[in-house]
């Protein structure tokens, strides 16, 4: 059994647009490295090197406190030292803090030969993402984990579906704006007009068809958001028309990247892809905010080790 190992947690991109809270799907890149490694002192020990300055104290630390509750189920005295380079900005919307705790506990498990199962790390990692946004959600947690585009049909009792899908190639840009996940929570309304409603339920019925059928044109135009877009996109400047000529650049669709401030889209190709980050960049360049792009793949394993030591 390794002693030490090193893992690749991926960004993920939750909601997809219609499903708020229920789907998501994992990006090739960016990712966070993480190592994990056996202890001879008893508890949890993090260190981070990298710019972010987050928290190292276990109870405080997404990644620490999702780990907390796994050594707190495994019923054994264990010790672990866990050194993170962090790589997926925090607060970018795309589920740097998901990264964290859900590449602590695979890590941990692949440590202890998969004591757990993925539903435990799931909600082992949820306990994670709770010190972050301050809900517990899972929808960048179980992308990250399972890999591909992946479904929350239930969190109470947990329930969740890999979903298959098309190869598609992802544009992210990522304005240098912070959108925290609380503040973009608290400016949704608590109540759904019944006609909105039947519109948001007909698209992520038409998405999940549109991925299972690897049918493009469903996928696309199951890409709409009639109850959560229209609010969170007011604190994303340049949004509209980023989203209008992505379209015109032959995007599939797209909209906010879980909480935002990024901006994905889902294309075909990788020729698309690479367009659609030409028009991102002329429109960001334009409006003067600093930004970062990214065209990457969907990644159908999630979190995957890159070393291992005995
Ligand atoms: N589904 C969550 C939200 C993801 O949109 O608030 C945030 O990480």
């Amino acid at each position: 059994m390794p002693r030490k190992i090193t893992i690749k947690s991926p960004a993920t991109i939750a909601n997809l647009v219609c499903g708020f809270d229920i789907l998501g799907l994992a990006l090739e890149e960016p990712y966070d490295l993480m190592t994990l490694e056996f202890s001879d002192d008893y508890g949890l020990k993090i260190k981070h090197i990298d710019e972010y300055h987050l928290p190292e104290k276990p109870e405080d630390n997404v990644a620490g406190a999702a780990l907390l509750s796994l050594m707190e189920a495994y019923n054994k005295p264990l010790g672990f030292t866990l050194t993170i380079d962090k790589i997926i900005k925090p607060g970018s919307g795309l589920g740097s803090s998901a990264a964290s705790a859900a590449g602590g506990v695979f890590a941990a498990n692949k440590l202890l030969n998969n004591a757990f199962t993925n539903d435990e790390l799931i909600k082992f990692a949820m306990n994670g993402e709770k010190v972050a946004s301050g809900v517990k959600h899972a929808d960048n947690i179980t992308p990250c984990l399972l890999g591909g585009v992946t479904l929350i049909r239930s969190i109470h009792p947990l329930d969740v579906i890999k979903l298959n899908s098309p190869e598609l190639f992802i544009t992210v840009v990522h304005p240098q704006i912070e959108v925290k996940t609380s503040d973009a929570r608290q400016i949704l309304k608590e109540e759904v007009q019944l006609k909105k409603a039947i519109k948001q339920w007909g698209n992520i019925a038409g998405l999940v068809a549109g991925l299972m059928q690897g049918d493009y044109d469903l996928i696309g135009r199951s890409l709409e958001d009639v109850i959560i877009e229209p609010i969170r996109s007011i604190l994303i400047p340049g949004f509209d028309e980023v989203k209008l000529q992505c379209m015109q650049a032959g995007a599939l669709g797209g909209g906010i990247s879980g909480s935002g401030p990024s901006i994905f889209m889902l294309n075909k190709n990788q020729e698309t892809a690479l367009q659609v980050e030409a028009v991102m960049t002329n429109i960001y360049t334009r409006i003067g905010i600093d930004f970062k792009t990214y065209v990457t793949k969907l990644n159908s394993k999630g979190i995957s080790i890159i070393n291992e030591e005995a």
